[in-house]
């Protein structure tokens, strides 16, 4: 069934961003948040991302409109029949996510794809509550803005409809997204767990003293950053290893003994969340952002990554 019509549940940092994805290829969409003012901080938020959104890829589709989507009130309710698609953006707290879907689940019609933006906690952990039809809930992982960034983790739990997988993947290829599908549900799912790994290197390296919160961000921008934005890690290890399967087997087995004693050191060094660390780190932090502006930084991360994402799709 064609999906024309798309309800988005909770409209924070994550709802808002598919909002504008959304309505930028067309369609028309229902959207729904609890928090008093709401619907104002949406409407002033899918104006500033519009013009960026009409200069992505194909720029914006015939018919799409500022004007396709209305904020229904604290829950879309009776309204939910209207909907072709689901995207839920509540708060990530396993209980709240399983009274939300479990009411989307009432409420839709029972073969109404339903896809949470869950950053981490699968959907067998909340699908408890879904009477009608659990089989059509699944992840729809964006990566932070929707809007702009290509991948959407797809992950069904063991008891989603092999066929609700397709469709989910097929509808966010139509809006230029790059999904993939994860055969097994894991906690943090794929690009968080990367992350996590990344980012607690580099919370131990700058808290170690190491070198400057500045220079740890510089370190990935001009080496890692460019490099994996063109190819993945795995590939990168076959070219740095000489290239095709043989270059990766050649790289493992020349840099991996390095490897294994640097992840000794790394392992032993794991920053950890107290408070005298995380005060440390955000002394750290602070001193490389005190002179710069937040709305000025986010600017110019959509600016470049749009030039950035373009030349990427053309090559
Ligand atoms: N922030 C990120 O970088 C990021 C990236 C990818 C996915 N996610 C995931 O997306 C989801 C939303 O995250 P966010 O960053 O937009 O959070 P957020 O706090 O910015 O927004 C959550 C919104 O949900 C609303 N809400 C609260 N209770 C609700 C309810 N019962 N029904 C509907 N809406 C309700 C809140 O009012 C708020 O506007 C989470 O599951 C999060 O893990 C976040």
């Amino acid at each position: 069934m064609a999906i024309k019509t798309v309800g988005v549940v909770g409209t924070g940092l994550i709802g808002a961003s598919w909002t504008g994805l959304f309505l930028a290829h067309g369609l028309r969409v229902l959207v729904a948040d609890p928090a008093p003012g709401a619907a104002e901080k949406l409407a002033k938020y899918l104006e500033t991302i519009w013009p960026t959104l009409a200069q992505l890829g194909p720029g914006l589709a015939s018919g799409a409109s500022l004007a396709n989507y209305e904020f229904v009130g604290t829950s879309l309710g009776e309204r939910f029949a209207e909907v072709d698609f689901v995207q839920e953006n509540a708060p990530e707290k396993q209980q709240l996510k399983t009274t939300v879907v479990g009411e989307i689940d009432a409420k839709t019609r029972p073969d109404v794809i339903i896809a949470s933006s869950s950053s981490g906690i699968p959907s067998s952990q909340f699908v408890s509550e879904c009477r009608v039809n659990p089989a059509r809930v699944l992840i729809g992982h964006p990566f932070n803005p929707p809007h702009l960034m290509p991948l959407v983790e797809v992950v069904p739990h063991p008891g989603t409809d092999t066929a609700k997988t397709e469709e989910a993947m097929a509808f966010y290829r139509s809006l230029g997204k790059k999904p993939v599908h994860l055969r097994k549900e894991v906690p943090g799912f794929v690009a968080n767990r990367l992350q996590a790994v990344v980012c607690n290197e580099a919370y131990s390296l700058v808290t170690r003293g190491v070198l400057s919160a500045e220079d740890l961000d510089l370190c990935m921008t001009s080496s890692l950053g460019p490099r994996w934005a063109v190819t993945g890690p795995l590939v990168s290890n076959a070219m740095g290893g000489g290239g095709g399967a043989e270059g990766f087997r050649h790289f493992i087995e020349h840099l991996g003994p390095a490897f294994d004693s640097w992840l000794e050191d790394i392992r032993a060094n794991r920053f950890q969340s107290t408070k005298e660390s995380l005060d440390l780190l955000m002394a750290r932090v602070d001193e490389a952002l005190s002179t710069s502006d937040a709305g000025a930084l986010e600017a110019r991360r959509d600016r470049l990554l749009v030039q950035m994402l373009r030349l990427l799709s053309e090559s």
